[in-house]
């Protein structure tokens, strides 16, 4: 079984991209809805939420973890991977892998959570494949909670203000290749792509998720069954969810407590 989490909605990205390759793939997935956004957290609160997060699937038996989000992947790793005996997959190296190749200029963006920013995990990461690429990285601190609050649609103005307002001094350095560091990013690929005509998009929770794929390669459990788990009320995680994943899921959110793990 893959045991999948994010703050919220985000790793759903994650998740859409295992279901379209591994459609048979037993997956259990935590959106820690209660205590979203993480990424205006101080690093001792995420890696301490990330713990409990992880502990949570592994509790639920899950044989790998993918953590379908780009703050803890860039804050919490080592911890995780310290904790955990199970394979624990981030989003930032196969992300920042898939940019290096895309890129034909040497421009890269980064956008991330301010705790991501920070990090610089994206910035060394793609140094250490190629330091002759330049980055620029920002953080839109308000993309997640435009994501949580529903401002997802096609044409949103409220969204695409902010996306204008975040990236058009990334549309000043003529960057091509452009790293949805935060997996509730894609979410918004509508608004973020108007804001950058021509540039290419990479989605961190599907990269992360082709990572997964080869890794466990003819080794899924082939009971095809999902199971959502939230930290707040399950009924708006799941209309919201069943809309993004284009499959309904209603009958399979539960809440549970994530401050007993
Ligand atoms: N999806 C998370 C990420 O990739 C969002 C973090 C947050 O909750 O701020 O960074």
């Amino acid at each position: 079984m893959i045991g999948v989490f994010d703050s919220g909605m985000g790793g759903l990205t994650a998740v859409k991209e295992i279901l379209d390759i591994m459609p048979d793939a037993a997956i259990r997935y935590f959106g820690d809805t209660g205590r979203v956004p993480y990424g205006s957290r101080s690093r001792e609160t995420i890696i301490r939420y990330a713990l409990q997060d992880a502990r949570f699937l592994a509790s639920q038996k899950v044989g790998v973890i993918l953590v379908a989000c780009g703050t803890v992947s860039s804050t919490a790793m080592e911890a995780l991977r310290d904790e955990l005996d199970i394979p624990v997959i981030g989003v930032v190296e196969p992300t920042a892998e898939a940019a290096v190749k895309a890129t034909k200029n040497k421009k890269i963006g980064i956008i991330g959570t301010a705790a991501t920013i920070a990090s610089q995990s994206y910035v060394k990461h793609i140094a250490s494949l190629d330091p002759d690429i330049e980055t620029y990285a920002t953080a839109c601190p308000l993309f997640v909670p435009l994501v949580e609050g529903g401002f997802t649609a096609e044409g949103c103005q409220i969204t695409e203000l902010a996306a204008e307002h975040y990236l058009a001094p990334l549309r000043e350095k003529g960057i091509d290749t452009l790293i949805l560091g935060c997996t509730h990013y894609p979410i918004i690929s509508d608004a973020i792509a108007k804001a950058l005509p021509g540039v290419t998009l990479i989605n961190s929770g599907s990269e992360a998720a082709r990572a997964l794929a080869d890794i466990v390669a003819g080794n899924t459990d082939p009971t095809s069954d999902a199971k959502y788990y939230v930290s707040d009320s399950p009924e708006g995680f799941a209309s919201a969810a069943s809309l993004f994943l284009g499959r309904r899921i209603d009958g399979q959110v539960e809440k549970i407590d994530i401050e007993n793990y």
